[in-house]
């Protein structure tokens, strides 16, 4: 097999709260391999979204290995390991997080700025990935003039503009009613089919299993027989 995109080894984190330590992973192995569409599923304060921040370059691990695209993270600095979050990562949330008083245009171009893309360059590529998106005609609606199905449709551009190697989404359906929810999830699935690698975390079974391999964890460990190394 060949080296995993995404590769976790004997992984913790622990947070320190004063005198109290709370372990939300433990000893975590997750190994991912380019092109695949995972669902991680958990219940509520299980270490998705630890995990996730630590896939994400968000955050670090206390103890273990995390090696993103061959890369292993603890050697780099926060100032590369920013370049290579924002690089290597497209990010999709819950609650959407776009610019409220920014266009879908300007939401999707902005993570260009950071890679220094030329402006036109930035409308180019973000006019083409709402397109793709079925946003063509909303590309000057702000957050607020857009239904929460279309928002998350704008934050999906926005992640796939940079083409990143990874597309992570937290609860991406959450916030949605249940055909928006639908709708994302089949575009997810789209997007797979073109070759995509998508590493999706939700505690609910229907939503994962949109997915094509389904990581569960449990109290910060992944349980037995879904380890895959
Ligand atoms: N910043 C933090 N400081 C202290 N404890 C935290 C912090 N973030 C999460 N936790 C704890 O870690 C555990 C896992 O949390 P989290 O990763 O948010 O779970 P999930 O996303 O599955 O709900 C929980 O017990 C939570 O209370
Ligand atoms: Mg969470």
């Amino acid at each position: 097999m060949t080296e995993p995109l995404v590769h976790l080894q004997h992984v913790s984190r622990v947070y320190e709260m004063g005198r109290l330590q709370v372990v939300a992973l433990r000893d975590v192995d997750v190994a991912i391999q380019s092109g695949e569409f995972v669902a991680v599923l958990g219940p509520s304060g299980s270490g998705k979204s630890t995990l996730m921040h630590i896939v994400g370059c968000l955050d670090r691990p206390t103890s273990g290995q995390y090696t993103l695209a061959g890369t292993p993270v603890a050697a780099l600095d926060d100032d590369r390991l920013a370049a290579l979050r924002s690089r290597a990562i497209g990010f999709v949330f819950q609650s959407y997080n776009l610019l409220a008083r920014t266009n879908a245009l300007e939401n999707v171009a902005a993570p260009l700025l950071y890679q220094g893309v030329s402006r036109r360059e930035r409308y180019r590529r973000a006019r083409a990935a709402l397109e793709r998106l079925g946003l063509g005609d909303r590309v000057d609606h702000s957050p607020a003039e857009l239904s929460g199905g279309q928002q998350q449709r704008v934050a999906i551009a926005r992640a796939l503009v940079t083409d990143p190697a990874l597309i992570l989404a937290d609860e991406p359906t959450g916030n949605l009613a249940s055909d928006q929810g639908a709708e994302v999830l089949s575009l997810f699935r789209e997007l797979h089919s073109a070759g995509r690698t998508i590493v999706l975390i939700t505690h609910d079974q229907e939503v994962a299993a949109a997915a094509g391999r389904q990581i569960h964890i449990r109290d910060g460990s992944i349980a037995a027989g879904e380890i895959a190394a």
